[in-house]
């Protein structure tokens, strides 16, 4: 598209802050070395142009003449263009809600997503620099279990299909009666689709509970009619509290059915839903409560945003009768803890069960979770509390008793299923066209609901509109679709129909008050300011976490975000409103298949690892269409990232993973390979290989072992994770990529929000274009964008477009990048690595020790010498602990710590990325060498590392042994302090932090 002519119009947007005052945001592509200091580098590492720094790569693999795409924005540019897109969308009163509820958001929501710490920080795997996500993730779990009553809740996973996924395997992997699972049919068809697609190829099969045509809840007497025999071969039974047309299961007998056949239940539920006033809890269900939950929580933190990040809701129980679940549920928990001094403090416990660590064994793929959105409901739902919280669910019960009590009266319009009781939602069935009638809501200026006519219910064919009443509609909006239903069915029936009134059944609501404290928003802002105090942030200086691509990560993505017309559109709103987002969508798909060089591209992944899935999954599907679904082989080197083998295991793999071995210069082994090519060829599905791999290094034989792979019948995934080093440069269609995942939070400057949303985007080649799954945006004749299903789709990985809040972040930084933009990302980031490394590998080993024989990438490996492990051993520090030790030190110097132990155990990963100039490369290699001091010099201080951190270091153990997953929150918790602010030891040089280090250990004796 052309650019520059959206934007003709837009005046240059008031941001709400000043960019000047925040020197990264104003940098030309977000990089703060200038051509001098470029020149700098490049001339301290014996170069004399960035492109040598990829001249060992084949010269046909690289785009011959850089990527098509439109010159880069100026800032105001971008802001323009943005706007611009944005005001595409025509936002109207809405009564959709449906699949993705909508509420509205408290000003605490805002507040917390500006605290840039907390929005930029990672995963809390360093808990003593963390504190400040954790204490967030620790509130979210203790607000979510009062509401929802379990004492076990996740730190999220991606949305509810996803949670309703994990939740069956987890039935499956407790209940040993093998994996077929009874659905509700009455769940939403979209939810469905994502679990179809998600099993299929695996052992995992579906039969499903019907939904009676008459009541439009699931048929009691046909589940009742199941024989013993029926029943005892499903693990769990799966079914919603409010349906699919808004109405209320019967969840008790629903509950106890479960129990009395011996399976395993789920129950799919809405958390703002069970507030006081509300539906009953989970833990009420039936005589016993149900097993899992899952659902959707975007809602509690952020608005609709098209669709996503969503918030995966799940939970388990954990108390002294069930226990036995929690270790095989996925994904991450905060526990209590002590530090070594016996200081409260919170820590990421059960990561033992993760993919980073059990590979193909491990309980799930899920790498980086929606623990941003948990931080903002965590947030919420402290600042809107128990009254706050009744009084939203009283405002939507009140304006939907207004609305029915004015339009069930018209005739031709009535409530489908009148006699089955419903919280804030109704069917309605008409006597015309629902399409019509939506057409005609548009040109009234409104979204009058979603046609649900198509959703199977017994088979016959009615005209049925579902609207959803929440606390966003006023008393206009009320007035405005009542004033709308007159006007279209003017006659008015002789006998009022009014809605049956509502009870208080205990079959369906709650009894007693959830009990959710309140604060005010003065006390959250103040508390979640010095949360934020408690992390460290890439504004401050390099984070130089290995294979994370921790890079600046600039607010005018945030603000375009936030956008009304992105944000505020529901993801069921017709098309032809839904321009904004559409367009955002569009445009990223074109963009990233130049980037990549590939055919297509499909943006609804929502995190890398299921961008992994995704390749498999269109893999299968290539090869069944082929007559080929035998293969059943996946070739992973060795040294690859968990989720690359939890993934293959997922997608029905599990006993089919090959390793593939590395050679001494640390890429794969080519012999290896061939031996293997040999066993197993004509059963290959396919190869995941990381590329640049996980050691940094450029795999040099990669077309070599594409074009290998593809003679016998296979296809070939590459892992993007580290696309930071080659994006712009490396045309993955020339290296033979059939498909690859981009991580948008890695490469991309999506904030990593102390563990997620991630996001990823796949490009594939044109042999699986027409397997893509999701919708294709297209522009139509009139340069209206649509969207469509590709012929051979093999399905859905998310109940709408997948996280599209961030398809914006990633387009605005693209406007600022330009096609000069990304390539000179990726080498910046490439010489920054090689020029750290230089300062650094007289000091330290580098790992693989490849004898100097592969230069480095975007990041690289240091460890210690012998003499040095011995040093650290005598000063009572196990090798095992040597490496994590190190890393503590880097705390001590205000910056966060290299990635630990992988892929090499004894290794520190550093990636500096091309967010940091040359003071501050200087900067942190000084602090690396004065790390390397203290550990030749004073061995003994790393025993007691860190020691600036708000708390020391955390006895992990202990947390696992004891887990405290919850408690009631009376007050705020309270908070360790900084010993030494990040801050202050910004100005101190790394020699001065050094002795400060020894001074504090001397003084503590
Ligand atoms: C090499 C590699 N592959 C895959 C992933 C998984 O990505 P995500 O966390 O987005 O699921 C990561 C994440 O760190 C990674 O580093």
């Amino acid at each position: 598209m052309a650019v520059s002519k959206i934007m003709e119009n837009t005046s240059c947007p008031s941001l709400p802050y000043d960019p000047a005052e925040f020197p990264r945001e104003l940098q030309r592509h977000y990089i703060s070395a200038g051509e001098e200091e470029i020149r700098e580098m490049l001339d301290s590492i014996g170069l004399s142009d960035a492109q040598d720094l990829f001249s060992h790569i084949p010269g046909q693999l690289l785009f011959p003449d850089g990527i098509d795409l439109p010159d880069e924005l100026e800032y105001n540019e971008t802001a323009k263009t943005l706007q611009a897109l944005s005001e595409r969308t025509n936002l109207k009163n809405s009564f959709i809600g449906d699949m993705l509820p909508c509420w509205g958001t408290h000003p605490i929501v805002d507040f917390v997503s500006r605290l840039r710490p907390l929005t930029t920080s990672y995963t809390p795997y360093q808990p003593e620099r963390s504190q400040g996500t954790l204490v967030t993730h620790w509130i979210y779990q203790c607000a979510l279990s009062a509401l929802t009553g379990f004492e076990a809740i996740n730190t999220s996973l991606y949305d509810r299909s996803a949670a309703l996924f994990e939740a069956i395997a987890c039935a499956i992997r407790t209940s040993r009666r093998g994996s077929k699972i009874l659905l509700a049919e009455s769940l939403f068809d979209e939810d469905l689709e994502v679990l179809e697609t998600l099993t299929k190829e695996t052992e995992i099969q579906f039969s499903f509970a019907k939904i009676c045509p008459d009541s439009g809840v699931l048929d009691h007497s046909e589940l009742q009619s199941l024989t013993e025999e029926d029943t005892n071969e499903f693990a769990a039974f799966v079914f919603p509290q409010v349906n699919k047309f808004g109405l209320l299961e019967n969840v008790d007998t629903l509950a106890d059915f479960a129990k009395e056949r011996g399976m395993r239940s789920i129950a799919s539920i809405d958390p703002m839903l069970l507030a006081t006033g509300g539906l009953k809890p989970p833990t009420d269900f039936g005589s016993e409560g149900v097993d899992f939950i899952a659902g959707e929580a975007q809602h509690l933190a952020i608005p609709p945003s098209f669709g996503g990040p969503g918030l995966g809701l799940f939970g388990c129980r954990f108390n002294e009768e069930r226990k036995k679940d929690l270790r095989s549920t996925p994904g991450r928990y905060i526990g209590k803890a002590k530090d070594v001094n016996g200081r409260d403090c919170f820590v990421m416990v059960l990561s033992t069960r993760e993919q980073h660590i059990r590979k193909e064994k491990a309980t799930s793929n899920i790498c980086s979770n929606q623990a941003f959105l948990a931080t903002l409901a965590g947030a919420s739902l402290l600042a809107k509390g128990e009254l706050g919280l009744q009084e939203s669910l009283q405002n939507a019960l009140d304006s939907k008793d207004k609305v029915l009590a004015e339009i069930l009266t018209c005739e031709g319009v009535k409530s489908a299923f009148a006699q089955t009781p419903s919280f804030n939602e109704v069917t309605l069935e008409l006597d015309c066209s629902v399409d019509s009638l939506i057409e005609k809501g548009r040109e009234a200026d409104l979204h009058v609901g979603v046609d649900v006519s198509q959703r199977s219910c017994g088979g016959k064919k009615r005209n049925l509109l579902k609207l959803t009443f929440s606390d966003l509609q006023d008393d206009e909006a009320i007035d405005s679709l009542i004033r709308f239903f007159h006007m279209e069915f003017p006659r008015l029936k002789d006998s009022g129909g009014a809605s049956s009134p509502r009870d208080s059944n205990p079959a369906f609501y709650r009894q007693e008050p959830a009990n959710l404290p309140s604060f005010s928003y003065d006390e959250l802002t103040q508390y979640y300011e010095q949360l934020a105090d408690l992390n460290v942030s890439p504004d401050d200086g390099c984070y130089p976490l290995g294979s994370c691509t921790m890079k600046y990560n600039p607010m005018l993505n945030d603000w375009a975000a936030g956008l009304p017309g992105f944000s505020q559109v529901h993801p069921q709103a017709p098309e032809e409103d839904a321009q904004g987002p559409l367009s955002v969508l569009y445009e990223t798909q074109e963009w990233f298949a130049k980037i990549t060089g590939l055919a297509a591209v499909t943006t609804q992944p929502v995190a890398g690892a299921q961008g992994e899935l995704v390749g498999i999954k269109l893999f299968q599907a290539y090869h069944r269409k082929r007559g080929e679904e035998h293969r059943n082989v996946v070739f992973i080197p060795k040294s690859a990232h968990g989720t690359n083998f939890a993934t293959a295991a997922m997608a029905g793999y599990p006993d089919g993973i090959v390793y593939l071995r590395a050679n001494a210069e640390g890429t794969i082994d080519m012999e290896d390979f061939a031996e293997k090519i040999n066993s197993y060829g004509d059963r290959l599905c396919g190869v995941m290989i990381t590329n640049p791999n996980t050691s940094g290094i450029f795999e040099n034989r990669f077309h070599e072992i594409a074009e290998a792979v593809h003679e016998v019948g296979g296809l070939v995934y590459m892992d993007g994770a580290n696309m930071n080093a080659i994006a712009g440069i490396v045309d993955l269609a020339a290296l033979g990529v059939d498909a690859v995942h981009n991580n948008l939070h890695k490469t991309w400057t999506i904030p990593h929000g102390g563990g997620g949303p991630g996001d990823a985007i796949v490009a594939v080649s044109e042999k699986l274009t027409d397997f893509l799954p999701g919708k294709q945006i297209y522009k139509d004749g009139e340069g209206i964008f649509r969207s469509r299903r590709p012929k051979f789709s093999i399905g859905s990985f998310h109940r709408h477009w997948g996280n599209f809040g961030h398809k914006v972040r990633a387009y605005s930084y693209l406007l600022r990048m330009g096609k000069e933009g990304v390539p000179r990302m990726s080498s910046t980031a490439v010489l920054s690595s090689r020029y750290l490394l230089s300062k650094l590998e007289g000091h330290y080993p580098a790992l693989p020790a490849c004898g100097g024989k592969s230069p480095r990438m975007h990041e690289f490996i240091l460890t210690l010498s012998e003499e040095d492990f011995d040093r650290l051993e005598k000063a009572g520090i196990p090798k095992s602990q040597a490496i994590p030790q190190v890393g503590k030190l880097f705390l001590d110097f205000g910056f966060h710590a290299p990635t630990v132990a992988f892929p090499e155990v004894f290794g520190l990963m550093i990636e500096p990325t091309e967010s940091y100039g040359v003071s501050e490369l200087d900067r942190f290699a000084d602090a690396v060498v004065a790390i390397k001091e203290i550990i030749e010099e004073h061995p003994e201080v790393l025993a007691s590392a860190p020691h600036f951190t708000p708390i020391d270091r955390v006895d992990e153990v202990g947390a696992n042994r004891n887990l405290c997953l919850r408690e009631k929150l009376e007050h705020l918790p309270a908070l360790p302090f900084n010993r030494v602010k990040p801050s202050i030891l910004q100005d101190l040089s790394p020699g001065e932090i050094k002795e400060r280090i020894l001074d504090a250990v001397r003084n503590t004796g």
